[in-house]
């Protein structure tokens, strides 16, 4: 995939070629004596997409010419993947979702308590990993993620059916559940290079800009793609009561009749109706804008640091976030 995006990019051909290894530090962290724990791991390889987030993490050490790619960021970039993938797991169980990648989902494969143990495994093997490092910071910087991410999940649960949610409650939730990961795998990587903390923050912000993006992009799927392109069931924001920022956007500011035809779709979970409003009165496309608006604050956020290929690759990801069908 960076090939693609950032053609004779020597950081991106780098980064490519050590995706591998990171696959592989995280399968052998997880591998068991246990025949039966080793088959449901096998599983979670299965929902192994693009790793964007080990490639932040890669991508992200490279900054100001920092060498990247190392044994430590290679352990962080598999940490933070089995962060992600403890996540996605306990998010099926949430949102009974029945396919991801293309797949069957583990809850709908093996029920709802092999999911959620496996989730526990995962993120308890990520913590154990993240240990190796010897960088107490690490384990700490991303305990306070854990912590925030599931506050944005409680968050959101304690909204469900709230067709009165406003844009700066949408963002606090997808701040917490989904940037604050992409924003501490940027700072990490860059910090695991040893690089002064100004130059941290904006790869700070640049992540949690880009996980703002990634999410708005994630929404607008989940409303208006289809399950055999997206590769993971869709509509389960509406059957699961989450309003969205389309959604967000389309009740504030639609008109009165389409209001009204809105939240009869959302009453009845009618997906394709609420997908005709949402796109009709424009909703859909402000929602899609404000992903961009967060695509340039992402490269706002690194326009201070030197111009090298850490930058331009960034920079490539962050478009690629919202450049995306699936
Ligand atoms: C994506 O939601 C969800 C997240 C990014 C966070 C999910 C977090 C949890 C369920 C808490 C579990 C926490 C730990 C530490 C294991 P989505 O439904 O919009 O994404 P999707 O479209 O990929 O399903
Ligand atoms: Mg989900």
């Amino acid at each position: 995939m960076l090939r693609a995006i950032a053609p004779s990019n020597s950081l991106a051909e780098r980064v490519t070629a050590t995706l591998p290894r990171v696959a592989q530090v995280f399968e052998s962290q997880l591998s068991s004596e246990l025949a039966a724990v080793n088959e449901l791991c096998r599983h979670v390889e299965r929902y192994r997409g693009k790793m964007l987030r080990p490639m932040l993490v890669l991508a992200g050490g490279g900054v100001g010419g920092a060498p990247s790619c190392t044994t430590s960021h290679v352990v962080l970039a598999a940490v933070v993947e089995m962060i992600h993938m403890a996540t996605l797991v306990h998010d099926d169980v949430l949102d009974e979702a029945e396919v991801r990648r293309g797949g069957r989902t583990l809850n709908s494969l093996r029920g709802n308590e092999a999911a959620v143990m496996l989730g526990d495994y995962l993120i308890s093997n990520a913590f154990h990993l993240c240990a190796s490092v010897g960088d107490s910071s690490l384990n700490q910087a991303l305990g306070e993620v854990t912590n925030r991410l599931c506050q944005g999940e409680l968050l959101q649960l304690s909204l469900r059916g709230e067709t009165s949610l406003d844009e700066a409650t949408y963002f606090d939730i997808i701040d917490r559940k989904t940037a604050s990961l992409t924003g501490a795998c940027c700072a990490l990587g860059a910090r695991l290079s040893g690089v002064e903390s100004s130059t941290q923050q904006a790869m700070e912000s640049f992540g949690r800009a880009l996980g703002v993006a990634f999410q708005i992009q994630d929404d607008l799927l989940d409303l208006l793609g289809e399950e055999r392109t997206v590769g993971k069931s869709v509509g389960r924001d509406l059957a699961k009561g989450k309003l969205t920022l389309p959604v967000v956007l389309h009740l504030r500011q639609a008109s009165t009749e389409s209001v009204a035809r809105a939240m009869a779709a959302i009453r009845g979970a009618d997906i394709k109706a609420l997908g005709a409003e949402v796109r009709a009165s424009g909703a859909a496309g402000r929602a899609a804008a404000q992903a961009e608006v967060q695509v340039r604050r992402a490269k706002e956020a690194i326009a201070v640091l030197p111009h090298d290929e850490a930058r331009d690759l960034l920079i490539s990801l962050a478009d690629a976030t919202i450049n995306r069908s699936s």
